[in-house]
């Protein structure tokens, strides 16, 4: 058996995909050369995006894979490099998308100098099909990043490409919840999110050393989240669920600036104080103008052994509010420890429990979300009459 040409590897590598960017390597310009020896043995030389690249061990047994495949291959060896400063720029150019960039120097987001300005969010361009959605509350710890989180996961599992941007800046919880054991890559001026459950995320909590708390005055906090959204490669998603820090202010009102499509949805517990905490994140929206879509009870009863339903933080609350608001009550989720245990570990309760009854009831507020409550219209900035 001859061994295959040259052309007929290149060939064979461009369906491989960089693990991170999604596009092919050949494309990409990460396969330098090809070496055919005569016995059939055949060296690739690849330039990896950055130094100590994550996914480098997978990116081996892509090319390994595709290579070996081919008839006449007797063995593979690959030799990594990584790429220069103009091949990184080149990848950058390739990706267009994120930042549409100015360059600059990368650096942790909400850094006030240094920033190339002007750098579009393509979330509120006409044309964007993505879905931001602002998973909010208004009350601390009833639940939104754990929603946020879970039905990200469930809007994957239902064939959607999903990110999350955690906009609590000071009490960041996302990459420990979501299960991201990385890092987000820097390529030139553009940040690649790390991916878990099938889901991209972005978030603070990448940028501080651990244990230490951000301590940012407004305007930072607006330029931080500015980079999330503009700076960031989100690769045109069907859905970004933003998780909203507790209380209401400046984020919501920076947040509804960069997303004035954003489709609000707000998670309360059942009992009235907390209905009536939520009813005012529902006023916050309202202000800012963006339109609450529907509500999400968080915590509406424990079932204990005997199967009965104990609800420990009231009921109604979740009705009561969507009601008052003239909209949907999206699901009741109830109060199960695996939940709480899939948010600390990083495992979430709709990868790990598919079948449970909150992952259930996650996958039916994703579905209620992704199809009923599709918008109607495509938006256009030119139609807009104000
Ligand atoms: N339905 C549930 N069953 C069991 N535990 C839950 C449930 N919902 C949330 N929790 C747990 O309650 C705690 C608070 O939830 P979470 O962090 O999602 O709330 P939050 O509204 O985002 O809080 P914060 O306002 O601090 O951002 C977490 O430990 C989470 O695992
Ligand atoms: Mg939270």
């Amino acid at each position: 058996m001859p061994a295959p040409s040259q052309q007929q590897i290149i060939d064979a590598l461009r369906p491989v995909e960089d693990p991170e960017l999604h596009r092919s390597i050949v494309d990409l310009g990460m396969v330098r050369s090809v070496e055919i020896g005569r016995d059939g043995r055949v060296q690739v030389a690849v330039a990896l995006t950055v130094p100590g690249c994550p996914l480098r061990n997978e990116i081996q047994s892509r090319v390994t894979l595709a290579v070996t495949a081919l008839d006449g291959v007797t063995g593979v060896g690959i030799d990594f490099g990584v790429m220069s400063d103009e091949e990184r720029a080149k990848v950058r150019e390739i990706m267009g998308g994120a930042g549409h960039g100015a360059a600059g120097h990368s650096h942790a987001p909400g850094q006030a100098h240094g920033h190339a300005e002007g750098k579009a969010v393509p979330f509120n361009q006409p044309g964007n099909k993505t879905r931001p959605l602002l998973i909010s509350s208004g009350k601390g710890g009833v639940g939104k990043s754990s929603v946020t989180v879970n039905l990200a996961v469930a809007l994957a599992q239902q064939g959607y490409k999903v990110g999350v941007v955690d906009a609590d800046i000071y009490g960041y919880s996302i990459p420990r919840m979501l299960g991201t054991d990385r890092d987000p890559v820097v390529i030139d001026d553009m940040l690649v999110p790390p991916e878990a459950n099938g889901v991209t995320c972005i978030s603070i909590g990448y940028f501080v050393p651990e244990g230490q708390a951000v301590i940012w005055r407004g305007p930072m906090l607006h330029k931080a989240l500015e980079q999330f959204l503009a700076d960031v490669f989100w690769d045109d998603p069907d859905f970004l669920l933003i998780d909203m820090p507790p209380g209401t202010g400046d984020i919501a009102l920076s947040l509804s600036q960069y997303l004035p499509r954003a489709e609000v949805y707000v998670v309360t517990t059942p009992q009235p104080a907390a209905q009536k905490v939520a009813r005012l994140s529902a006023a916050m929206a309202q202000k800012v103008n963006l339109s609450v879509k529907g509500i999400i009870e968080n915590m509406s009863w424990f079932a204990g052994d005997d199967g009965k339903h104990y609800e420990i933080f009231g009921a109604g609350g979740g009705q009561e509010l969507a009601d008052e608001l003239g909209v949907p009550l999206l699901g009741q989720l109830p109060l199960v420890q695996e939940l709480r245990e899939g948010g600390d570990d990083g495992h979430p309760i709709v990868a790990a429990h598919p079948d449970s009854e909150a992952a259930k009831c996650f996958q039916e507020i994703a579905r209620r979300i992704a199809v009923d409550m599709k918008p109607k219209k495509v938006f256009s900035a030119a139609l807009k009459i104000n």
